[in-house]
């Protein structure tokens, strides 16, 4: 294989990724049934990974940011997708936003074809814990991070 080869095979495969996880999440959204997700909009942002950001009306002068995640290929593995950087803001938490926005994303990422969603979540978040436990997630560890804190890692088969 000569070097112009493996950069297009690297480059082809990179971008397919994405916009699988996009399209996979875009598709979903809409189909979701939660009463509270009617009014909001999804917008996605493809870098390093796939951002997406929910707002909460269709007016673009008014809206405000429910909540951000982000999904990201495990590197080197197309079985695998990471969820990461899940944040509901204030006033949204606590209303059932997280809960549905995690099950969204197992929808979409089973939907897309990946086999294994995983995440890593600090120990004392019990919230995040509790959604990923209640809903079909698996604990697969828990270690000592570099930073001082614990953390859990977690997988849910798709
Ligand atoms: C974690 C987070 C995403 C949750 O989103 P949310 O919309 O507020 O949560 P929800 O309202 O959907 O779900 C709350 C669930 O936790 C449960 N819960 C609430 N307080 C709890 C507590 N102290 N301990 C355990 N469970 C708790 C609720 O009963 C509910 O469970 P249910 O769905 O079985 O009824 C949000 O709090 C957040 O953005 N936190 C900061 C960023 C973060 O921690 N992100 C995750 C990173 S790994």
């Amino acid at each position: 294989m000569t070097e112009q080869e493996r950069l297009e095979i690297i480059g082809h495969n990179s971008s397919e990724d994405d916009e699988k996880i996009e399209a996979a999440v875009l598709v979903v959204f809409p189909l979701m049934q939660y009463p509270l997700m009617c009014g909001f909009v999804l917008e996605s942002r493809r870098y390093e990974g796939v951002h997406f950001k929910v707002y909460d009306s269709k007016d673009i002068q008014t809206r405000k940011t429910v909540g951000i995640f982000q999904l990201k290929m495990f590197p080197n593995c197309g079985s695998i997708v990471v969820s990461t950087g899940s944040c509901i803001y204030e006033p949204f938490k606590g209303k059932g936003i997280g809960r549905e926005l995690n099950k969204l994303r197992t929808r979409a990422m089973s939907l897309a074809g990946f086999e294994r969603i995983m995440a890593t979540v600090r120990t004392d978040n019990d919230i995040e814990e509790h959604i990923l436990a209640a809903n079909g997630w698996k604990r697969l560890s828990v270690f000592d991070s570099r930073y001082g804190s614990q953390v859990s890692l977690w997988e849910r088969v798709l």
